[in-house]
């Protein structure tokens, strides 16, 4: 009896001598692993380290010198503006917005990250119908949606850093030849940009021109501003309400007055987020003072003629705070 006890405890120990080996082998390759996947590809997340003009952030493999493993998401689109265009050579989203996503996220030692989406995604506005959120924003796809200027519509929605562009003024234009005068619209048709944050009911809001608050018949929409300019030179609409675009300058007549009112813009491009993110907000609109504070703000404003002068779009003078 005592022989079988003792040969039952040396099967025991060899049982747990092979399990315990295993389970160091299986642990030592899965540290490996894990180690290979960070260092593998040699991409850090952290989308500044590869511009070569970010210093103290420069090392960071992902999360490993940033103050949090997030990855932060932010949705843009292009427009083939100097704001946010497509680079065909590097297939990459490029322009000032991108820049100061950039910066801002390297001051702050954010991990940031942009994702092509369609900006009905980020906020939805459809001829006829109430502007709204979009899927992607509202259902929590990305954090924010880069470069959106800030409206009374969508601030009953969202919430917003500060801007980092001006707003653009709004007007409002006709044929070269017409006698429509801009502060009385009874009966007449007007045009507006699908979309765009100078919608009919922003018109409304301008309580110094009579019949501002169009019925449904006197409102069209229209996807380009060339189509909206070809509809007031056929005479299809009276008037054409929107930004002051130089294809509209440069083809029609303005009849609002140069310090015409932006009733439609309450501030100018910014992260536009939800309320549950006040994070975002506070770390990004302290990285941002202290990148005008550096004076770093204005170097990427003025490098926008070289960057991305090739690209069509406002002056940066117009485009930048503070110039
Ligand atoms: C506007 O149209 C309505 C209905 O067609 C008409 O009764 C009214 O007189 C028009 N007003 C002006 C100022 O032309
Ligand atoms: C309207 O007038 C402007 C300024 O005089 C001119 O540049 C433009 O070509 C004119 N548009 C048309 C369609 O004739």
């Amino acid at each position: 009896m005592a022989q079988d006890r003792n040969l039952l405890t040396v099967i025991l120990v060899c049982c747990l001598t092979v399990v315990s080996i295993v389970a160091l082998v299986l642990g030592i390759i899965s540290l490996n692993q894990s180690g290979g996947e960070t260092g593998s590809d040699g991409q850090p997340i952290n989308i500044f380290t590869q511009s070569g003009q970010s210093s103290s952030s420069g090392s960071s493999l992902a999360s490993s010198s940033s103050s949090d493993d997030k990855v932060w998401l932010f949705a843009i689109g292009h427009y083939d503006d100097i704001l946010e265009y497509l680079d065909e050579t590097t297939y990459t989203i490029k322009g000032f917005g991108p820049d100061i996503v950039d910066a801002v996220c390297s001051i702050a030692n954010k991990n940031c990250q942009l994702v092509y989406d369609v900006y009905e995604h980020c906020w939805d506005n459809q001829a006829g119908e109430r502007p709204r959120g979009g899927p992607g924003l509202m259902g929590g796809w990305y954090d924010g949606c880069t470069g959106w200027v800030q409206t009374l519509d969508r601030l009953l929605t969202y919430y917003f850093t500060v801007p980092y562009t001006n707003g653009r003024a709004v007007a409002l234009f006709a044929k070269n030849d017409s006698t429509v005068t801009y502060n009385d619209l009874t009966n007449l048709t007007v045009g507006f940009l699908d979309g765009w944050n100078s919608d009919e009911f922003c018109l409304a809001r301008y309580k110094n021109i009579v019949g501002s608050t169009l019925s449904a018949n006197q409102i069209f929409h229209y996807q380009s501003a060339d189509l909206m300019i070809d509809a007031v030179l056929n005479g299809v609409i009276d008037v054409a309400f929107g930004e002051l675009l130089s294809q509209f300058t440069s083809s029609l007549k303005l009849i609002s007055p140069p310090d015409f009112d932006n009733n439609c813009q309450a501030g100018g491009a910014s992260i536009m987020t939800r309320h549950t993110n006040r994070d975002l907000v506070n770390w990004w609109n302290d990285a941002f003072q202290r990148l005008r504070d550096r004076g770093r703000y204005n170097e990427i404003c003025e490098a926008i003629p070289e960057r991305h002068g090739h690209i069509a779009g406002q002056d940066y003078t117009e485009i930048c705070l503070g110039y």
